[in-house]
């Protein structure tokens, strides 16, 4: 499942995210911006139910969320987080943190690994880091132990990934997934 956070149609994070998935397959692709996710209103009804209130788009993501054993997260940085756009997709996977934590019906995480990659335009580390820990905060919550990151820094145009080894780094995200899971 590969879940693209930049709002840029034809912008940095699509140019490689291009890249990346020409390599894998069964790929099921969502590109937020396209779609219909409100952010969550927090008024946790889900901790009662484990289902959210707002039916739009997000109950596509939810599915897959369940059904998926590999995740791709591509976002720009975005004052030092990731965009509001990936944001409230996050914020609305509150339902299986309520399940998880309330409810007592966990995902079974058996073998499930997740890519995060983010994309900046400087190379202030600490915004990338931060970034990643809500997504890292996510995979926690929806079973998903074995994370690797990924950080290009200093882009503003597709030209700059120039300065990355995308095929190393491309054949490093292959190696990972198809490793046998630690667990
Ligand atoms: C609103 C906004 C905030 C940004 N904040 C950061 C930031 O905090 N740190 C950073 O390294 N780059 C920041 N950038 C730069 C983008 O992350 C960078 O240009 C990225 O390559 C854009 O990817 P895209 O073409 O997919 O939108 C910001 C850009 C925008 C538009």
């Amino acid at each position: 499942m590969v879940i693209n956070g930049s709002p840029n149609a034809g912008g940095n994070t699509d140019f490689l995210i291009d890249r990346f998935v020409t390599f894998l397959d069964n790929v099921i692709r969502f590109d937020l911006r396209e779609m219909n996710i409100s952010p969550c209103r927090g008024c946790e009804k889900c901790s009662l139910t484990g289902n959210c209130i707002i039916r739009d788009d997000m109950y596509q993501i939810y599915e897959e969320i369940e059904a998926c054993k590999y995740f791709l997260f591509f976002s720009p940085v975005f004052f030092g987080g990731v965009t509001s756009t990936l944001k409230s997709a996050i914020d609305r996977c509150q339902p299986f943190w309520a399940r998880k934590n309330i409810l007592g019906k966990k995902i079974d995480n058996n073998g499930r690994k997740a890519l995060i990659v983010l994309i900046g335009g400087t190379s202030f580390a600490k915004g990338y880091e931060c970034a990643a820990l809500s997504v890292r905060w996510l995979l926690n919550v929806i079973e998903v132990p074995e994370v690797k990151s990924l950080f290009y820094m200093n882009i503003e145009n597709n030209k700059d990934f120039s300065k990355y080894n995308l095929e190393n780094d491309i054949d490093s995200v292959m190696d990972f997934f198809s490793e046998e899971s630690e667990k």
